[in-house]
């Protein structure tokens, strides 16, 4: 995780890593620090918390740099505080050195250097890597770096200064991402495309182990054997995306109230109702024939994981065609089978993280499959690498909870499937129902965000508990699997989901008085298996708030509350019972005042294992 911003240019570089670093305090926010040069000397100042605290004390300090670099940290190796902080430096504080992953030998690299007399400041294994670079170093930055990358074992990024080289910054990338914004009179760096938006479009991205040496004149690309190379230039497109919160208290609750227009941007273009089907520009061309797909392999991780095992089920009861979700950090150690004609789907919100882009790369490398990834961030790692990708057009998601990109990203997969089924067994008529159904999806989601208030007042009578199921059958069951994360993550009450049918197999003997029961009951196909798994809740004395769509009469009687949503068809109904469960976790989270963007110990882009 970790965020890395730094400058060097015309103008005072305090103030552009600083706005910089805050896009990407999604990546983490247990510290801040920044590193420049002034009068051959290293200048430094970090600070415990957010990127706030730290802008608060540069400011007070009149701080002005012509080169910084900067970062936002999310704490792997060592606690929290200023001295873990980044910049780290070697000893002899010749350099300074943010980093983004993990060394994974740091420990023995430390072990070495210490015997032959370096004294540590930190915990980190980043002060490892200045150390080891100043050990190298004999007068030439880049070829000290070319000498260090060798003995680092891991996925990094890091950006260094050097008192010996005023005016330049040195970035690395290794499976860590590291893109350099090219601008009249000045450069940026940073660890994505997004955090330049306002700089500039036109972009480098460092490959792995390629140097660069970057300076407001020049930049300079060195590979694993100090030769220059030439690297292109790349424009990104630009999405003009408002970040701003508007009149809403919070980022979650305005991505959550988006929904219905992520939706549609989902939608758009996308489908082809004369055909009952659906089209994605391009998708023909780079993935091979469609048509010949035996088996699915879905990766992803945490709320995009959940949106692949929704998939599962639509993709097997539409198209009929074998999928296996797997969680990706799980996959890649796997020594997974992947049968021929398997179509692999990548399914990442930020295209960041680690353990997904690695299980992508893994599948690459030994030529398994063609891969087809859904992100949300063009220009990603994941987007980069794989053969397709289907971008989800839901703008930046800012809060760390995964809300408007979940919904998005199961509007997508159901259009996949439904070309998938039209391509196979699926007839037109059905196919273009399917598409009505979806295409009423925004102005029922909008129908479900005016009940707002009324959800607000269920929130605070069951922000009382401690402990929650989330039940549901078929669809519902990933569904639940999703309302209970989100639960967790920002209110940080413990919510398990279940599959309704399995809790008497063991769960069940935690129902209680003391243990609430969110019952999602919009399949209607299990709706009366999952009507007695709820008596069997009630018998032990659970209390009961039910999600139930229009249609449904029979569950009033025996729960205790109940929040009526629009009728849909199975297959589509995660995205509407999901609104509910997320604006249940956001509003007992705000009853609980708990820190609802950014809560504690996450980060939005985990980019290490
Ligand atoms: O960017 P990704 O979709 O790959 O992120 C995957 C997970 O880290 C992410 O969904 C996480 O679980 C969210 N905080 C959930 O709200």
């Amino acid at each position: 995780m970790c965020g890395i911003f730094g400058y060097v240019g015309k103008n005072n570089a305090v103030a552009i890593v600083i706005e910089g670093l805050k896009k990407l305090e999604y990546r983490g926010y247990d510290s801040a620090g920044i590193a420049g040069l002034k009068d051959g000397e290293i200048v430094f100042c970090k600070e415990v918390g957010k990127i706030s605290v730290l802008e608060k004390v540069l400011l007070e300090k009149k701080t002005v740099l012509d080169l910084a670099i900067a970062h936002t940290r999310w704490a792997t190796h060592g606690i929290p505080s200023e001295n873990n902080a980044h910049p780290h430096f070697d000893m002899n504080r010749s350099l300074a050195l943010v980093h983004n992953g993990i060394i994974e030998n740091y420990a023995e690299l430390k072990a070495q250097l210490s015997a032959e007399g370096v004294v540590f400041q930190s915990d980190t294994d980043t002060e490892v890597i200045a150390n080891v670079i100043a050990k190298y170093y004999r007068g030439n930055l880049p070829e000290a770096v070319n000498a260090a990358l060798p003995l680092l074992k891991g996925a990094y990024a890091i950006a260094l200064v050097h008192k010996d080289h005023p005016g330049k910054i040195i970035a690395v990338a290794n499976q860590s991402p590291i893109v350099i914004g090219v601008s009249q009179g000045e450069v940026f760096i940073s660890s994505d495309t997004h955090a330049l938006a306002s700089g500039t479009r036109d972009v480098i991205f460092l490959s792995d182990n390629e140097i660069g040496v970057i300076s407001t004149d020049k930049i300079e690309i060195f590979n694993c054997h100090n030769e220059q190379i030439e690297k292109q230039t790349e424009t990104l497109k630009y999405s003009g995306e408002e970040v701003s919160k508007g009149d809403y208290e919070h980022f979650t609750l305005k991505e959550i109230f988006e929904q219905p227009q992520t939706i549609r941007n989902a939608c758009s273009s996308r489908l082809m109702e004369e055909y009952g089907t659906s089209f994605f520009e391009g998708l023909a061309e780079h993935l091979a024939d469609l048509h010949t797909v035996e088996r699915i392999l879905i990766l992803a991780c945490g709320t995009s994981w959940h949106a692949g095992f929704v998939a599962s089920y639509l993709i097997e009861e539409y198209a009929r065609i074998p999928v296996q979700v797997e969680i990706s950090s799980e996959f890649r150690y796997k020594n997974a089978i992947v049968a021929q004609n398997t179509l692999v789907i990548a399914i990442s919100q930020s295209g960041e993280t680690a353990d997904t882009i690695a299980a992508v790369r893994e599948l690459k490398r030994a030529k398994a499959a063609k891969i087809l990834s859904i992100s949300n961030v063009q220009g990603s790692t994941l987007a980069r690498e794989s053969d397709f990708t289907i971008f989800l057009h839901a703008g930046p998601e800012i809060g760390v909870c995964s809300t408007k990109a979940f919904t998005s990203q199961l509007v997508i997969l159901s259009l996949f499937a439904l070309q998938l089924a039209r391509m196979r067994h699926m007839n037109i008529e059905e196919g273009r129902q399917f598409l009505e159904a979806l295409k009423k999806i925004p102005d029922q989601v909008s129908s479900i965000l005016k009940q707002a208030d009324s959800i607000a007042q269920i929130a605070k009578k069951y922000a009382q508990y401690n402990n929650f199921f989330f039940l549901g059958r078929q669809y519902m069951y990933p569904t639940c699997l999703e309302g209970a994360l989100k639960l967790k993550e920002i209110s940080y009450i413990n919510a398990v989901g279940y599959p309704a049918g399995e809790m008497k197999h063991g769960p069940i003997a935690l129902i209680n008085e003391e243990c609430p029961t969110v019952a999602l009951c919009t399949n209607h196909k299990t709706f009366d298996k999952i009507v007695s798994n709820l008596m069997e809740v009630k018998a032990r004395k659970g209390p009961i708030l039910a999600i139930i769509d229009e249609s449904q009469e029979k569950v009033s009687a025996i729960v205790d509350d109940v929040i009526r949503i629009p009728q849909t068809i199975d297959s589509l109904a995660p995205i509407l019972t999901t609104i509910v469960t997320q604006l249940l976790a956001y509003f007992i989270a705000h009853e609980l005042g708990a820190e609802i963007d950014q809560p504690k110990n996450l980060a939005k882009s985990v980019t290490v294992e």
